[in-house]
């Protein structure tokens, strides 16, 4: 059990920066991603649709075999309870709640402000996750069209720095203004540059891919399930555009990806087993 790799699920390429942050922390272990290209953005889905499609991701990943799993991707956290369920009692983990302990621990009295995608914001998870924990003032802004910047590569420049400012001016005008914003969606920290540029001085970025790692790390070590080993190769699932994954992914995960070890998968083919479970038939 211990030398099973930890999956990974995000829409597409955002996860890897969830990934990056975990293979820091956890060098000694194995990870399976899982990037459903194909079907890419989820932000702008219904939460039906995308609890379909996350539990069809997570069968893919619990049917090689892993020890545990990070739902790598804010959007899909939607479905972080049926998931928990449907797969008990393998870990399952989400970034949202690392998300707004890190934004508490920026910014104590707040404001804070969250982007995300838009299924994010209109499900409210972060403002939820921020006033279990504290009455800190939340505002939110939905910023859909970084998730195609991000995987198009697009992460700096003249347009890119136009959009920042679009979404990031109106937000950081709220008053108070807020002390601390929440990158919350995994496709965001690559643009971290242009979004800390727009959002101007005097705010702390907050990333919960670190918090997440440090999650992660603490239930394997309370379940014993830290891997003996040492570092292994990594493995990609992706159900479509393996070579571009390939290529592009490297601006998320910090490392070269090996062609060799992407492979694609299909993952409608999943879908009746997928429906039952969530039904609990
Ligand atoms: N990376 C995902 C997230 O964290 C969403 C991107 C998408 O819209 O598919 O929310």
């Amino acid at each position: 059990m211990n030398s099973l790799p930890i999956g990974i699920f995000d829409s597409g390429m955002g996860g890897l920066t969830v990934m990056r942050a975990l293979t820091h922390r956890l060098p000694r272990e194995r990870f399976l991603y899982l990037g459903d290209m194909a079907r890419l953005p989820y932000g702008t889905k219904s939460a039906d649709t995308v609890r379909r499609y996350a539990l069809q991701a997570s069968q893919a990943l619990t049917a090689r075999g892993v020890k545990l799993l990070v739902i790598a991707c804010n959007t899909a956290s939607v479905s972080l309870d049926a998931l928990q369920q449907a797969l008990a009692p393998l870990p399952v983990i989400g970034v949202i709640e690392p998300g707004a302990r890190a934004a508490l621990e920026a910014a104590p009295q707040g404001p804070i402000a969250v982007i995300a995608t838009e299924g994010t914001v209109k499900g409210g998870a972060y403002v939820r996750a921020i006033h279990g924990l504290s009455t800190a003032p939340v505002v939110q802004q939905a910023c859909p069209l970084f998730v195609p910047m991000a995987e198009e590569g697009l992460t700096d420049g003249a347009i890119a720095s136009a959009v920042a400012h679009r979404y990031l001016d109106p937000l950081m005008a709220t008053m108070p203004r807020p002390r601390a914003l929440v990158l919350g969606c995994t496709h965001f920290p690559v643009l971290q540059s242009v979004i800390a540029e727009a959002a101007g001085e005097g705010v702390t970025l907050v990333d919960s891919a670190a918090t997440t790692a440090e999650a992660v790390a603490r239930l394997l070590a309370e379940r014993n399930l830290e891997s003996a080993g040492s570092a292994q190769p990594h493995r990609f699932l992706v159900t479509d555009a393996p070579d571009r994954f390939a290529r592009v992914g490297e601006i998320f995960l910090g490392e070269t990806i090996d062609p060799g070890s992407v492979e694609q998968i299909d993952l409608q083919s999943l879908e009746p087993p997928a429906a039952r479970v969530l039904q609990g038939g």
